[in-house]
């Protein structure tokens, strides 16, 4: 009902797969239903989190549909978000069609079809929920874009410097106890890391010393729990994690101490806020959400899913990437590890990192309301998208679509290196854009996407300058893998 058909006149616009070739597709009605109203998105969340898990809810819909584009209800549904339905995208053709800010708005969508409270963000609504078209959209993600770029001199002595310790402390807990939690240790090491980086300042020794982590990871709960799974008994996790909110009070406590933390730590580039036109209290909150949420979170997943697919692949593998890092880190003259040298002379590390991100993007789910009616096309069809309608991308089914990738579901490491390696980059989209395009003020690509490839490089260089090889335990956990570290074989060339 509140669907708007302003565009219904209009001749819809088309857009997917190549445009040239769409206009021959057969049109075709979007195919699935939504159900009875509560109990239709009530039996779809179950399926989704328990009766068949995500890739087999999604899996078994394109097969019963014979579409990768239908629709559906995602989780979380009753009483959470107002209204599930969406129009779901699982292939590599239509799925861009989210990035397209002419067609799509992006506005309160960024956890999808509920948006958390405000209250858990100082009152704001923070700059991955803001649509380009509202006008704090630009002016924050370029303060953010200063933010970074002027603390680029200091990321690769910063990383080191965690990540180092990280390894380090790994080690004496292998001899210890026979294996060591990355995962746990990570979450620390990405904090001091992002603090120090960005700051210059160190949250060990402060009124938050070692609590960061620990306050982000329920910060994080309490917005997104309806979307995650804990591994409690489903119905009761059900019940308590999905249906209904956690209340923000819970969590108050918690996220005024990072406040605090953030006001004193950040205070010099809060001074610069006013040249941006933002004001120092929504630049506290944005930088605040931008470091413990974007960055810290996605840190989270990334570097235990990077571990596990270079930690799978065995030690060839390992070999090959230890020759190449510190062959390019001796060439740099000082034997000091250099963004340049990463960035120019490690072409297999740099397609390890691209492949992770396109086998397991770590941030999978994303959406969009079509502004206006349009045509979305599909490899094998094409179908009429209403405006106001809300579109559903699960990324994983588009960077794993095996009419674009070979061996689509596998790990291969040099997947990315060369020419024709160097033509697929446009379908790895973990920053919500295709690989060869960059963050604007206008779009709403991930505004630190040319700092998380930097750190994941790195991750691989500080582990490959330090081991030969290494060896994993994978278990799951409700934020990406949790990975143990069972062995590591210390340098030997
Ligand atoms: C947006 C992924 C790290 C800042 C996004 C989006 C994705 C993403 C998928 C788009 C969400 C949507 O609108 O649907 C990631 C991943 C990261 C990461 C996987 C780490 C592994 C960072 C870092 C920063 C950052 C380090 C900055 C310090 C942002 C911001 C947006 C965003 C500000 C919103 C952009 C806008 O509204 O135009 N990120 N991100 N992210 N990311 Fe990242």
């Amino acid at each position: 009902p509140n669907r708007s058909r302003s565009g219904a006149h209009r001749r819809p616009a088309s857009i997917g797969a190549s445009s040239s070739a769409s206009a021959d597709l057969p049109l075709r009605k979007i195919p699935g239903d939504y159900g009875l109203p509560f109990l239709g998105p009530l039996c779809d969340r179950l399926a989704y989190f328990y009766f068949e898990g995500r890739d087999q809810f999604f899996r078994s819909r394109i097969r019963r549909y014979g579409s990768t584009v239908f629709r559906v209800n995602v989780p979380p549904g009753p009483f959470v978000a107002p209204d599930p339905r969406v129009v779901a995208l699982l292939d590599a053709a239509s799925f861009p069609v989210l990035f397209d800010t002419s067609l799509i708005e992006k506005r309160d969508l960024f956890t999808g079809t509920f948006m958390p409270s405000t209250e858990l963000t100082g009152g704001f609504r923070v700059l991955p929920y803001l649509d380009p078209a509202e006008p704090n959209h630009a002016q924050l993600k370029r303060l953010l874009f200063f933010l970074l770029g002027s603390r680029r001199h200091a990321v690769v002595a910063e990383f080191r410097r965690s990540f180092g310790s990280l390894f380090e402390a790994m080690e004496t807990e292998i001899a210890r106890e026979g294996k060591a939690d990355f995962s746990a240790a990570n979450d620390r090491a990405a904090f001091d890391f992002l603090v120090r980086c960005f700051f210059g300042t160190d949250p060990a020794g402060s009124r938050l010393d070692l609590d960061g982590p620990g306050l982000i990871n329920k910060w994080v709960l309490f917005q997104l729990g309806p979307l995650l799974k804990l591994g409690l008994p489903p119905y009761l996790e059900d019940f308590l994690l999905h249906s209904f909110r956690l209340p923000p009070a819970l969590v108050r406590a918690d996220y005024d101490r990072l406040t605090d933390f953030f006001r004193e730590s950040a205070g010099p580039f809060l001074d610069e806020a006013k040249r941006f036109g933002v004001s120092r209290e929504e630049a506290l909150h944005n930088v605040l959400f931008a470091t413990c949420f974007n960055a810290f979170s996605g840190m989270k997943v990334l570097f235990p899913s990077l571990i596990k697919w270079i930690g799978r692949a065995g030690a060839r593998l390992h070999g090959r990437i230890a020759e190449e890092v510190r062959s390019a880190v001796r060439g740099t003259g000082t034997g000091e590890v250099t963004v340049r040298a990463v960035e120019a002379a490690m072409p297999l590390t740099r397609s390890v990192v691209y492949e992770a991100l396109r086998v397991e993007p770590p941030m999978p789910l994303q959406y969009g309301r079509a502004k206006r009616d349009m045509m979305v096309a599909s490899h094998d069809g094409r179908f009429e998208v209403r405006a106001g309608e809300v579109l559903f991308g699960y990324q994983p089914f588009a960077t794993r679509d095996p009419r674009v990738f070979e061996r689509a579901e596998e790990f291969v490491a040099d997947r990315f290196v060369g020419a024709d390696g160097e033509a697929l980059l446009r379908h790895v989209l973990w920053s919500n854009g295709p690989e060869t395009e960059g963050p604007t003020a206008e779009n709403k690509q991930c505004a630190g996407k040319d700092f998380v490839v930097t750190v994941a490089r790195l991750l691989v260089v500080e582990l490959f300058l330090r081991y030969d090889s290494f060896e994993i335990e994978v278990g799951a956990s409700p934020l990406g893998s949790l990975v143990k570290l069972t062995s590591l074989k210390r340098a030997t060339f």
